[in-house]
């Protein structure tokens, strides 16, 4: 076990370059499966989440060639050998789901272990099946894991009941192979949607519409290889602005794309900050006195729920008070108790929030209940008295790449010490 220990500082102050994104890079690794020829991607971020996402692709049969840090070449050959999937390596993430469509595309045959729920919600996975089964798979469930089998998978029109991110990923990875058209309406429109479609036009795919609500996809036999780098992480470029804020510091992030920060970057001038964005650059300059503001998340391109936690912990130290509505998980305010125990004055009714901002949080021990909640904690630590103990930090690993060096290299008095 490790915990962080934070202790207070300076502003923070200088450059931190972004990494790939985490949640880009899953479904792109997935994609690698799609093709007997290795594709090779580059921006993968060091994390455990994306080391897991490569060891149950090999698991089911890929050929997952690690060529430096971040990059990663992935393929599935036509004689592969799969092991059984053990419940346990695809319970550890949810995306690792992800590994349905293209297999079924591929092989017509898979059967993997259901991801299971997890701490902020009960996250079913009725919507990548119900477009799986919309195309003429054959579904079964049982002990634990799915089963879905098809002659060859047909194109066809998929209205999803709510835009999920990973269902629209799923689907688009099916498709591309599926006999004829797909049309997924009311899909999800992140950018890590359109960076996969982008990964898949280089291999050959043929998609219209990925970043929008109506993705068309006309299906190929086969696809090819490609090389592909992800986009930049949007929720740890948000974090990282979040963390400047609360310390009141001058920051700068490189490698980013300032339009997928929109929403955060609104919120911020809303509350009083002054930003300056580049091409690929973003500044945030220091505000003594900052407002709060009202959240309510939503699909993009509205406030993203990877982003509620951290603006929590940024609000409870702002001036007045502030709502945050939580509208796409049931539970994602774990943060909350852990935030109390700080001195944060927050009120909870269901999915509302009513933050009261102080001036007067304080450092104690509190534990990451989940990756976006421990990086809530951070926040406040850093615009806390005293010092602040994290534990429980394997979750912040999951999604944070290089991160007590990055903090650090920014001013933060931050350690990781390892415990019993
Ligand atoms: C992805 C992101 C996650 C982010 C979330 C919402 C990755 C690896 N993870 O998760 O960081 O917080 O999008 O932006 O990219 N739902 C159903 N049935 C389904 C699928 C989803 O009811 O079949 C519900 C979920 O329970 C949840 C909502 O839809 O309440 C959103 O989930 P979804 O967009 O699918 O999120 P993920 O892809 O799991």
């Amino acid at each position: 076990m490790s915990q962080y220990l934070i202790t207070p500082g300076e502003p923070l102050h200088g450059t931190v370059a972004i990494s790939g994104s985490k949640n880009a890079s899953l479904p792109i690794l997935a994609a690698g499966l799609l093709s007997k020829e290795p594709s090779t991607f580059e921006g993968i971020p060091v994390l455990s989440d994306t080391a897991h996402m490569m060891e149950l692709i090999a698991c089911v049969g890929g050929n997952v060639d690690q060529l430096d840090p971040s990059t990663v070449s992935v393929s599935l050959s036509e004689d592969s050998k799969r092991k059984t999937p053990s419940l346990e390596l695809f319970s550890r993430l949810r995306a690792s789901f992800l590994v349905m469509g293209p297999l079924l595309a591929r092989t017509g045959r898979a059967r993997i272990p259901l991801p299971g729920g997890c701490q902020i919600g009960a996250r079913p996975i009725d919507l990548h099946l119900k477009g799986f089964s919309a195309m003429g798979a054959k579904i079964k469930q049982g002990h634990g894991y799915v089963e879905a089998r098809c002659d060859h998978l047909m194109g066809n029109r998929i209205y999803l009941d709510f835009p999920s991110v990973g269902a629209t990923e799923n689907l688009l990875l099916a498709a591309c192979l599926a006999h004829g058209e797909t049309i997924i309406e009311n899909a999800a429109a992140e950018p890590e949607i359109a960076d996969l479609a982008r990964c898949l036009s280089k291999m050959g795919a043929k998609i219209q519409g990925a970043g929008s609500d109506t993705i068309t996809i006309t299906g190929k036999d086969s696809l090819s290889a490609c090389r592909h780098t992800v986009i930049p992480d949007r929720i740890e470029a948000g974090t990282f602005l979040a963390m400047a804020a609360a310390s009141r510091g001058d920051v700068t992030l490189t490698n980013i794309c300032p339009n997928h920060v929109k929403p955060v970057i609104a919120k911020l001038e809303e509350m009083g900050f002054d930003l300056e964005a580049g091409e690929d650059f973003l500044h945030i300059s220091p505000c003594e006195k900052f407002r709060a503001v009202d959240i309510k998340t939503l699909p993009y391109p509205g406030f993203p729920t990877d982003m509620q936690s951290q603006f929590m912990a940024l609000m409870s130290v702002a001036d007045g008070t502030g709502v945050v509505v939580e509208t796409i998980f049931e539970n994602r305010f774990m943060q909350v108790p852990e935030l109390l125990r700080m001195g944060a004055k927050i009120k909870l009714d269901g999915r509302t929030a009513v933050i009261d901002g102080t001036r007067k949080l304080s450092g104690t021990q509190v534990k990451a209940t989940d990756l976006r909640a421990g990086a809530a904690l951070v926040i406040a630590a850093l615009a806390a008295q005293g010092e602040t103990r994290i534990t429980n930090i394997e979750h912040m690993e999951r999604g944070y790449e290089h991160f007590v060096e990055k903090l650090s290299s920014l001013g933060a008095k931050i350690e990781k010490l390892e415990t019993e």
